[in-house]
């Protein structure tokens, strides 16, 4: 019942009213720099606000002298974790159940970690005050190498935790451990692997921050927010400082890059409430970039022990990996509820297996919370990550081609809506085409020969492959929600009476174009052009409620309430038609932007017309009222699994080591395609991000916890020079439970293309015998695996 579009080229390029490569409406604010970030804030009698951190990882406090910061010139107020203590605001939720300090008062966790703060009439001011406060710490030993986090003499962390007596955070686990055992027991062939997903920082170009302005008489507070959940941290604000809800308004302007980065309350949104309140005026707190990079949340940390069990011809038959995670001082991972590993479950791929099992442990180190799904949907990168690595050393293994390999192993159309062994109902896929387009557009023989070629020469070229299988869109309210708020998304449409309209969504862009594409939902399903349709979101007192844009859920989510919405006026509209043309409703046919009588087309309605007459003057039909509106929330039936082929190819320097990505073909398959030009955008994207961390990228800390990625000096990013020119192509699965069939792809192309790179550099290393090396793969790395020297990260 699948129905695979397979090309290399749009066949809906030019399409001026719906879906199509329309250019993005919001460039023409953001490309001439009208757009309008937290930073551009700018309120009558403003003031700013620096916080002071910890240089230690681990160290209690012993004291806190702020007389002379409170002396400096143009200070208004310094605040330390005392005070917050007498108001109850010193500890917050996390969004994984756990507590964070906003500002600590027994000992500092992380370097990095809130002391206090002071609100200064201007930055200058404020930071130069916090050179002022004397604080005396007696430092601890940190826990910062992960494997010894739970060894019985390892300092405790969490001493403000009852009775808590060592680093233990959860254990988790998923699928069935007998079987799998059974499986492997049997199996011709097993091969293990240790494989380390290392700490990466989603570093957007923006960096957090927030201006606060409470009104002691109104008890309305208003709050610029670098966030991209504005209403769920609404709600957050209003359990956790007891402000009523409907006196809070949240407004998340243009946001320059989020990446999973903007989702979490970050001690810094709270403390610019708390010195709003304090002084009675508006305060604005703007992080640095060292302190998004120390302080802000990471991403994966995942130590994998991964084993695949095979028959001897290259049958896959089971997958099982023990993972410890590095979660850091606080558990801050942002995942729904009931998935404290996020939706590593996925981690059996895009294969059909007879068994899988996954044992988690996490535990507490003297690093910055997070967790955050960089670009990813809660761990999906890991577990890809983890499938795809595995499956090279397999290939190794059985001196198998790689490609050849995850072919035999596909999970078939025909086995489709299928259900993993570890109980994840992937909602269609046709894998096979996808996989056979990106070969024949990488020329993937005649790679194989000019690399044999090549190596005969002692030339390091590497091909390296990586197939993946998203799950996006959470969630479905009935197991997914995060603290509490279930997962679905309002969305509200507006028709004027002159056929303009106005949707206002719950979601929030951060860069990825929704002022474009959800313009496009509307105007696909009303036939209203997209340049006629306003596209609002990021203010709570003017959108409806739901739970924001991350893990690629945007699409999933809210295109599914705006396609359904706009169907809703569509309804309403054909009622109105009816009327007006004097024909029943049976008798009108929908062409878009218009109802025709069946068999008439010369007498129809357009729906400009029809919106005048829902606002105009006259009698409606019965039960009909006036106006042309609606509004839905959206409550998802299942997750969207999108796919994708992707293959890199890479030289390596044999004297210097240095990898080089001459070639990247991506083949994404999201279903239904919205807008080609912006999933170009987002892939492009993606795959950079997949480019730093494969070879460039990861905060590391020296043995006393002092974080060595604080600045973009030591925490490297790739830029245009690092990358090739994309190849991309794409196949068309649409996703049968999602209105318009669409399945997200902001995230695809992050969460693929890092096993594809390291794919392709151990395959380069092959004549060494290199079979696994770990992330990120610098040249030092690289130079030692050559050496036979690899060791984990
Ligand atoms: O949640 P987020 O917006 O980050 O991710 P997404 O839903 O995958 O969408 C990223 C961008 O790509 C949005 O502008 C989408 O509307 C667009 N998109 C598309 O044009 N077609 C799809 N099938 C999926 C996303």
């Amino acid at each position: 019942t699948q129905d695979t579009k397979l090309t290399e080229f749009e066949d809906n390029d030019q399409n001026p009213v719906g879906f199509g490569r329309m250019l993005r409406k919001e460039d023409a604010r953001l490309l001439r720099g009208r757009g309008r970030f937290v930073d551009d804030v700018q309120l009558p009698g403003m003031l700013h606000l620096a916080i002071l951190r910890s240089p230690f990882a681990h160290a209690s406090i012993v004291s806190i002298d702020t007389s002379a910061a409170e002396a400096s010139p143009g200070v208004k107020a310094v605040v330390t974790g005392e005070t917050l203590k007498g108001l109850g605001l010193a500890w917050m939720p996390t969004l994984s159940n756990d507590v964070q300090a906003v500002l600590a008062t027994d000992k500092v966790r992380f370097q990095g970690q809130e002391v206090a703060f002071v609100v200064a009439e201007d930055r200058y001011k404020a930071r130069d005050a916090l050179e002022l406060i004397d604080v005396e710490y007696d430092v601890l030993e940190p826990v910062v190498d992960v494997r010894k986090a739970l060894a019985p003499d390892a300092p405790i962390i969490r001493t403000d935790l009852d009775g808590k007596a060592d680093n233990h955070v959860f254990d988790w686990e998923t699928g069935d451990e007998e079987e799998t055992n059974r499986v492997f027991a049997a199996a011709d062939v097993v091969v293990k692997e240790d494989i380390v997903y290392p700490r990466v920082h989603p570093a957007p170009m923006e960096t957090c921050g927030s201006v606060a302005d409470f009104d002691p008489v109104e008890g309305r507070l208003r709050l610029w927010s670098t966030t991209q959940a504005p209403h769920a941290h609404r709600t957050l604000y209003a359990i956790v400082a007891g402000l009523p809800e409907h006196k809070i308004q949240v407004i998340a302007p243009d946001i320059g890059g989020g990446f999973g980065n903007k989702v979490p309350i970050y001690p810094g949104y709270v403390l610019s409430i708390v010195g709003s309140i304090v002084t009675g005026k508006p305060v604005k707190w703007m992080e640095d970039r060292s302190e998004n990079l120390i302080s802000t949340g990471f991403a994966r940390d995942y130590i994998m022990r991964a084993e695949i069990a095979a028959t001897s011809e290259g049958r896959i038959l089971a997958i099982r990996t023990n993972v410890l995670a590095d979660h850091g001082a606080f558990n801050g991972t942002a995942a729904p509820v009931k998935y404290p590993a996020g939706f590593f479950g996925v981690f059996t791929g895009s294969y059909d297996l007879q068994a899988a099992h996954c044992k988690m442990t996490a535990v507490y180190t003297n690093k910055a919370p997070g967790g955050v799904a960089y670009a990813c949907s809660f761990r999906i990168t890991e577990a890809v990550y983890l499938v795809e690595r595995i499956v090279d050393t397999l290939a190794y293994e059985l001196r198998m081609d790689p490609a050849e390999l995850r072919l035999k192993n596909f999970i078939q159309p025909d086995q489709f809506p299928y259900t993993t062994k570890t109980g994840w109902v992937y909602d269609s896929g046709n894998y096979e085409p996808t996989m056979r387009l990106a070969m024949e557009m990488a020329g993937y023989d005649e790679l194989r020969k000019e690399q044999a070629e090549k190596r005969a020469r002692g030339e390091l070229m590497g091909i390296g492959i990586a197939f993946f299988t998203e799950a996006v869109g959470a969630g479905p309210r009935k197991n997914m929600d995060i603290l509490g708020l279930g997962m679905a998304d309002g969305c509200e449409l507006r028709v004027h009476p002159t056929g303009k309209a106005v949707v206002r969504l719950s979601v929030k862009t951060q860069g990825q174009g929704h002022e474009t594409t959800f313009a496009q939902i509307v105007a696909e399903e009303l036939g209203i052009p997209p340049a006629d349709i306003d596209v609002l979101h990021g203010d709570t007192d003017n959108t409806p409620f739901g739970l924001g844009t991350y893990g690629s859920r945007s699409t999933p989510v809210s295109g599914a309430a705006a396609a359904l919405v706009a169907r809703k006026v569509r309804d309403k509209a054909k009622l109105i038609a009816s009327a007006m043309l004097e024909v029943s409703v049976a008798d009108l046919d929908w062409v878009k932007g218009a109802f025709q009588v069946k068999g008439d087309p010369g007498k129809s309605v357009t729906i400009q017309e029809i919106a005048f007459r829902a606002h105009g003057a006259g009698d409606l039909p019965d039960g009909v009222e006036g106006g042309l509106e609606a509004q839905i929330c959206y409550n998802p039936s299942n997750l969207t699994y999108p796919h994708g082929a992707y293959i890199c190819v890479v030289d390596i320097d044999p004297g210097t080591a240095e990898v080089k990505v001459r070639r990247f073909i991506a083949v994404d398959d999201c279903g239904t395609r919205i807008n080609p030009m912006i999933i170009e955008g987002q892939v492009h994207g993606g795959l950079t991000d997949g480019v730093g961390m494969a070879l460039m990228e990861m905060i590391s800390f020296d043995e006393d916890g002092n974080c060595l990625g604080a600045s973009l000096m030591d925490y490297l990013i790739p830029t245009a020079l690092e990358v090739p020119d994309w190849e991309t192509g794409y196949t068309v699965t649409p996703s049968p439970h999602h209105p318009i069939g669409a399945k997200g792809i902001g995230e695809s192309a992050t969460v693929g293309s890092p096993p594809a790179i390291v794919n392709a550099v151990v395959d380069a290393l092959k004549p060494f015998g290199v079979r696994h090396a770990d992330m990120p793969l610098t040249p030092s790395r690289v130079w030692d695996a050559m050496r036979g020297q690899a060791t984990p990260p």
